[in-house]
């Protein structure tokens, strides 16, 4: 077994953390009072098991369709019918689930990268109603991240300007770290943190290097994840190296 992060769940495999992040997103909109509920969803290949489960029969009807706003932490400047588009992917995995026209704000790929972080920022600022975060009313009521074999989250990859970025909501990001190798998108640590929940989604083997080099005190991007409100690592017993 790996040292593990701080408020970390170890689950049997992907499937049940896949599910573990579903019910506290039932949880979450249930308690909620709020008239909009704001997503903030990680990309990759981790999250389409949740995406999927959500718009699948055991989690469709429990959830306030209508009040939910998606958003997304990062996304590849691709078209969003390219098959590397995080918006693709999300659109692919939700299938048929009825998300109301308008409900699920991709990050624009037209203009320039950096054109497009401007629009996206002003698009969570306009849904935010304020130039600034207070941390007292966080922007997101979830925030879903992965992690990467190199320890980058979203698309703060190690080395990279974007990792230090604590003003700015949203920047471009012109040379990825990791496949695929096209310029991104990506909200930055500060916009991230802006959450009620967070959790920190990881499953596999392939993951253990980049926990185990977080557990040994390796300044990667993904050390400075953190929330406002809570954060929470869901990790499967592969990534966790239990067997
Ligand atoms: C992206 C993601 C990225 C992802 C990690 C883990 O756009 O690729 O936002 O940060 O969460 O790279 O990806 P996997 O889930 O595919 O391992």
């Amino acid at each position: 077994m790996i040292p593990l992060p701080n408020n970390a769940e170890i689950f049997p495999d992907a499937d049940s953390v896949a599910r573990a992040a579903a019910d506290r997103l039932v949880a979450l909109c249930a308690e909620s009072r709020q008239e909009r509920i704001a997503i903030c969803l990680s990309g990759g290949s981790t999250p389409k098991r949740l995406y999927a489960l959500l718009a699948g029969p055991d989690y469709v009807g429990a959830l306030p369709w209508e009040r939910l706003h998606w958003f997304f932490g990062d996304d590849r400047f691709v078209p969003w019918t390219d098959e590397a588009s995080n918006v693709h992917m999300a659109r692919t995995a939700f299938g048929d689930a009825p998300i109301p026209e308008g409900h699920l704000h991709g990050i624009p790929t037209d203009g320039t990268p950096e054109s497009a972080a401007s629009a996206y920022a002003e698009t969570l600022r306009g849904f935010y109603g304020a130039d600034d975060l207070d941390p007292a009313r966080p922007l997101f009521d979830l925030v879903l991240l992965g992690l990467g074999e190199d320890g980058h989250t979203a698309s703060l990859f190690p080395g990279k300007p974007a990792v230090d970025e604590r003003e700015a909501w949203v920047v471009a990001v012109p040379e990825a770290g990791l496949t695929p190798f096209v310029p991104r998108v990506t909200l930055t640590f500060p916009a991230l943190a802006s959450a009620r929940q967070l959790l920190v989604l990881v499953t596999g083997a392939g993951k253990r290097e980049p926990l185990t080099r977080l557990a040994e005190g390796e300044d990667l991007p993904a050390r400075h994840i953190s929330s406002v409100g809570t954060l929470t690592w869901l990790l499967d017993r592969a990534a966790a190296d239990l067997g």
